[in-house]
């Protein structure tokens, strides 16, 4: 199973899916490229510390959302990675029709929070402020729905009395660290 990442900025989620990789822990994926959508991501730096191809690729002008003429380019370069599986890997910008389409239930999302709850932007904070007493992460299939997708695994994270935020964050990462390698080696086996 031919795996791109598209991510943003700190790219901890990829570094944990390299790392697995690594490890003979993500079943029958190859990572075949890191695409980021930001040039000054420090994601692009694991490409050349995992040994994998990593670009940039310009997104277009919008903050959130693609151009639809750069949306199709991104469809049509990742066509030609010959990719079977797109994970959203900390991509902060909503996916439309060139790629959906061109990638029909192929696409996943992790998402920091229990969803159905608090999907959106900023899932920890979100969370952290409904003062509810766990929080977690999802894998989600990608649809034009934002964080609407069927869920492929949960993790739950509790909040203890003695968490702050940037605690109870932590935890929630470990967890997405986890996760998402791990959902990845099961879809490639499927
Ligand atoms: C993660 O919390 C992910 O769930 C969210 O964005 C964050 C990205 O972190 N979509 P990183 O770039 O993987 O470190």
């Amino acid at each position: 199973m031919r795996v791109a990442l598209l991510g943003s900025g700190r790219g901890s989620n990829a570094k944990a899916i390299l790392r697995a990789k690594q490890n003979g822990q993500l079943g029958r994926a190859d990572i075949v490229g890191i695409f980021c959508d930001n040039p000054h991501a420090p994601m692009l730096k694991l490409g050349p510390r995992f040994g994998v191809p990593a670009f940039f690729l310009d997104p277009g002008p919008f903050k959130t959302k693609f151009s639809p003429e750069q949306e199709s380019v991104w469809a049509n370069t990742l066509l030609s990675h010959q990719v079977d599986l797109v994970v959203l890997a900390g991509f902060m910008r909503v996916v439309k029709t060139p790629l959906l389409n061109a990638f029909k239930n192929k696409i996943i999302n992790i998402h920091p929070s229990l969803l159905p709850l608090f999907p959106g932007l900023d899932g920890i904070g979100q969370t952290w402020r409904a003062d509810v007493n766990e929080g977690g992460c999802t894998v989600h299939w990608v649809t034009d729905e934002v964080d609407g997708g069927q869920h492929l695994g949960q993790i739950r994270v509790s909040r203890e009395n003695s968490d702050t935020l940037e605690t109870f964050t932590e935890k929630i990462h470990a967890a997405e660290h986890v996760l998402l390698p791990k959902i990845i080696a099961e879809l490639s086996v499927l």
